[in-house]
C-alpha cells in the first residue's frame, strides 16, 4: 500500500509516471519536481548528484517502497549512490531499461542517443547499451534546447521543428545511418511527434520512459511490493511554482493535474 516515489528536475519525469500510471493503476505515487533547480542536464555530476540525495530523503519522508529516478541525468551521476542511500529500498533509473529497450528494438542498430549534455558527456547510454550488445555503434548528441521547449510547452511548430533539425540532422547524417534513436531524457517523449517527422520513418524512436515502468513493475515483483490497488490519488511536490506545475505538467502526465494536489517543498 506505500506510495512508489519519483522524482526529476522538473516536469519530465511525469512522462514516467504516466507510463507508470498506464502500466500499474493500483499503485499510489508521489512525485517530486526540483522546478527551482531545473535544468540538471548542464550541472556537474557532483552538483547533480547532491540535489538528487536530497530529493530521495525528501521523498523517504513519504514512507516510499521504491524509488524511481525518473532523470536520465541523476540516473547517470547518482545511481549508485541513490542505491547504497536508500538500500534495501529499491531504486530504479531510466537508463539501464532505456538501453534493454534501444538493443531490443534495433538489435542490428546503429543507435543514436539524444540527451542532456550531462548524460552525453559521461557516457552512460553507451555504456550500458554496448555492456548489452558489445560491438553495437551507438552515436549520441546532446540536445538541451528540447528540455526548455519542453517546460514552455512549446512541443510543436516552427520553433520545435527548427530546433529539432538543429540536432536531429548532423546525428542522422552519420555513416551508417542510426536506425533508433534513444530519446534519453524523461522531457524528451513530450516532443516525440515533432522528432519522429524530423527523424523520418526509417527511424525507430526509443522511449525510456515507457521502458522505465516496466523496471518498475519487475522490480515490484521481484521485492512482493506490487499492490493491486485500489490506488490513493496522485500527490505531486515541486521545489518552486506549483501552480505552473499544475497547469503545464498535463502536458507531460497527459491528464489534467489538481492544482490542490501539488505542495511548495524546500529541499
Ligand atoms: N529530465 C531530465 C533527464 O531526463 C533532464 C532535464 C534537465 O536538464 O534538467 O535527463
Amino acid at each position: 500500500m506505500r506510495p512508489i516515489g519519483i522524482f526529476d528536475s522538473g516536469m519530465g519525469g511525469l512522462t514516467v509516471m504516466a507510463a507508470i500510471r498506464h502500466c500499474l493503476p493500483g499503485e499510489s505515487l508521489v512525485y517530486l519536481g526540483d522546478t527551482a533547480r531545473l535544468p540538471y542536464g548542464t550541472k556537474s555530476a557532483d552538483t547533480v548528484t547532491r540535489y538528487a540525495v536530497q530529493a530521495a530523503e525528501a521523498l523517504r519522508r513519504y514512507d516510499i517502497k521504491l524509488l524511481v529516478v525518473a532523470c536520465n541525468t541523476a540516473s547517470a551521476a547518482a545511481l549508485p549512490r541513490l542505491r547504497e542511500m536508500l538500500a534495501p529500498l529499491p531504486v530504479v533509473g531510466v537508463i539501464e531499461p532505456g538501453a534493454e529497450a534501444a538493443v531490443t528494438g534495433v538489435p542490428d542498430g546503429p543507435i543514436g542517443v539524444i540527451a542532456t549534455e550531462g548524460t552525453v558527456k559521461g557516457g552512460a547510454y553507451v555504456r550500458a547499451i554496448q555492456a548489452l550488445s558489445p560491438s553495437m555503434p551507438v552515436v549520441q548528441a546532446p540536445a538541451p534546447l528540447f528540455v526548455g521547449l519542453a517546460e514552455e510547452g512549446l512541443t510543436d511548430g516552427p520553433i520545435a521543428e527548427a530546433v529539432a533539425h538543429h540536432y536531429l540532422d548532423p546525428l542522422l547524417a552519420t555513416l551508417p545511418r542510426p536506425r533508433g534513436l534513444v530519446l534519453g531524457c524523461t522531457h524528451f517523449p513530450v516532443l516525440k511527434q515533432t522528432i519522429a517527422r524530423v527523424a523520418g520513418p526509417d527511424v525507430a524512436l526509443i522511449d525510456s520512459a515507457e521502458a522505465a515502468a516496466a523496471a518498475v513493475e519487475s522490480a515490484l515483483k521481484e521485492h512482493g511490493l506490487l499492490n493491486p490497488g485500489p490506488a490513493a490519488a496522485p500527490q505531486f511536490l515541486a521545489t518552486d511554482a506549483p501552480g505552473r506545475f499544475a497547469h503545464l505538467g498535463e502536458i507531460f502526465l497527459g491528464e489534467p493535474i489538481d492544482p490542490g494536489a501539488v505542495t511548495l517543498v524546500d529541499l
